[in-house]
């Protein structure tokens, strides 16, 4: 069996309902994973939830049910749903409260118990729940959490600790010979220097928190929320339990993070990793924050917007569109409705809507419905057969490589570029002179060749528009199937093929 390229998100706590933040994380993923899909890759693309914890067990707490309760409640009605409402394709769900997570935890700790590299220790200091994370004194701002802005708590504990000092040297040598292991650059020089100033031993269990994952060798104490956490990424693919799938997609190719979280994922994940004698993930790309009014938009904070408050106004496409066209993927972006909708309809509606209804409306007027097969071709259509190589590689290198809203511009070039052909071809104006019927089926069969084009370049992106698309350029085989990295071979529209005018892509927006 081949190693499966392997895409996580974060498992995102269930504290309280997705905001648009999860969802980006999420919908970069999938469409990751559909362009890999789509260049015939076999690919596992997993998400989940992150259940134990302070957090967590405060929050069932005020809501009067058990933390289990609660979770079961959070997950089914939705962490699950989302997926839906975004059109996330995923291969696989962990969530921390389930058995094979727990029995994978306690394994893995066991190991590293017998590895040597845990000890019993006394610990004291200021604890941020938001983060579930000690903190240092330099974390702090005026005695508060820089990123939940709230005062934090001062722990005593008797806890087990995790020899992460110990790792030091191994982490830099790491990340000296694998420059790409932590994007973008600005993420990897904060890794770099983070693990350069110093790196201490850490507690790995909780002696004062009921909600978790016990400790196998001490029962009166659980393993730390982020210790248990970061585990899912193995445990969700056979870790300890079913050692083939394990080894066919062990290491992950791509950790999907925010960039809150990326010491978790760079630094402490790594060290637990050398410690078992496990592989390391092959990249952690650690993307900026969605912001509402300057600010990164919070469940804590109550800034946040449901991934529903957009799509129901808009579509599931245009949101999963617009997040990764306007803000390059690494870097923080500001959300707001005007340019949210000032896109939809130059970029959607008039773009991409507007040509894929004009094309396949000609060929019903002109042809009754039959794509013609093309006469000979001028200097103009080979200019756009041109513009598609290029533009369909210059996409697969971006999207290879992350860059969601390059790749996205390189397909919208093409989608222009073939506007602008139709308006200078003036089919409408051939139709008039039967002495014009070659050169009138050449452009036509151009037209829905890049149309055919465009549908296999945006699926990944807009899966539910590009699948209208192909069903109206009445094309048997599946979209999913068609292989990305042939899309610019031209001609495989099959002459004779029915074509239909369906509904508007993207219909305008109401103005209110
Ligand atoms: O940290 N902008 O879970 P979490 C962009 N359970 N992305 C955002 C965002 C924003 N404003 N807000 C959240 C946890 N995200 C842990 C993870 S992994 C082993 C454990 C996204 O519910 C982003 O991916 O706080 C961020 O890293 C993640 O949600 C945090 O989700
Ligand atoms: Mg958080």
């Amino acid at each position: 069996m081949s190693k499966a390229f392997y895409v996580t998100t974060p498992i995102y706590y269930v504290n309280d309902a997705p905001h648009i933040g999860h969802a980006y994380t999420t919908v970069a993923g999938d469409v990751l994973t559909r362009w890999h899909r789509q260049r015939q890759e076999q690919v596992f693309y997993l998400t989940g939830t992150d259940e134990h914890g302070t957090k967590v067990e405060r929050t069932a707490e005020e809501h009067g049910v058990t933390p289990q309760e609660w979770a079961d409640r959070l997950v089914e009605e939705h962490w699950k749903p989302v997926l839906q409402t975004i059109n996330a394709r995923t291969d696989g769900f962990i969530r921390t409260t389930s058995d094979r997570h727990r029995i994978g935890v306690q394994r893995f700790w066991e190991t590293l118990r017998d590895n040597g590299y845990v000890y019993e220790a006394d610990f004291e200091g200021p604890y941020c729940v938001g983060c579930e994370e000690f903190k240092r004194p330099g974390d702090l701002i005026d005695g508060k959490c820089p990123i939940h802005d709230r005062p934090v708590e001062m722990l005593h504990e008797s806890n087990y600790f995790f020899q992460l000092a110990a790792f030091q040297q191994a982490l830099l040598e790491h990340y000296e010979r694998h420059p790409d292991a932590v994007e973008p650059k600005s993420a990897y020089n904060e890794v770099v220097s983070f693990i350069k100033q110093g790196l201490e031993d850490i507690s790995m269990s909780r002696s004062s928190v009921g909600w978790g994952i016990p400790l196998p060798w001490d029962e009166k104490q659980v393993v730390y929320v982020w210790f248990d956490a970061l585990l899912n990424y193995i445990t969700a693919i056979g870790y300890g339990q079913d050692e083939a799938t394990f080894d066919a997609t062990w290491p992950a190719d791509v950790h999907l993070v925010g960039k809150d979280i990326l010491r978790f994922h760079a630094v402490y994940w790594p060290a637990m990793l050398m410690a078992a004698g496990l592989p390391l993930p092959a990249k952690v790309f650690a993307h900026g924050w969605l912001l509402v009014g300057g600010e990164k938009m919070s469940k804590s904070k109550l800034t946040g917007i449901a991934p529903e408050q957009i799509t129901e106004d808009f579509g599931v496409d245009a949101f999963r569109y617009y997040f990764l066209r306007a803000i390059a993927f690494g870097q923080d972006g500001s959300f707001s409705w005007e340019d949210m909708a000032a896109r939809y309809t130059s970029e959607l509606a008039n773009g991409l809507g507007n040509l894929a209804s004009r094309g396949t409306a000609m060929v019903n007027k002109y042809r009754d419905g039959l794509l013609p097969a093309p006469g000979d071709y001028t200097n103009a259509d080979l200019a756009l057969q041109e513009l598609l190589v290029a533009s369909a590689e210059q996409a697969d290198a971006a999207m290879l490589k992350l860059d969601f809203s390059g790749g996205i511009l390189a397909i919208k070039t093409f989608v222009d570029a073939v506007n602008v052909y139709v308006t200078e071809q003036q089919p409408w104006v051939l139709a008039k002179d039967e002495a014009n019927a070659s050169r009138l089926d050449t452009v036509l069969y151009t037209i829905c060749e890049a149309l055919r084009a465009i549908a296999v370049l945006y699926h990944p992106v807009m899966p539910r528009a590009t699948e209208e698309m192909w069903a109206c350029l009445g094309q048997g085989e599946t979209l999913e199937g068609q292989n990305v990295t042939t899309v610019a071979t031209w001609g495989q529209l099959a002459p004779g093929a029915t074509i239909t005018k369906g509904a508007a892509l993207f219909p305008r927006l109401e103005t209110t």
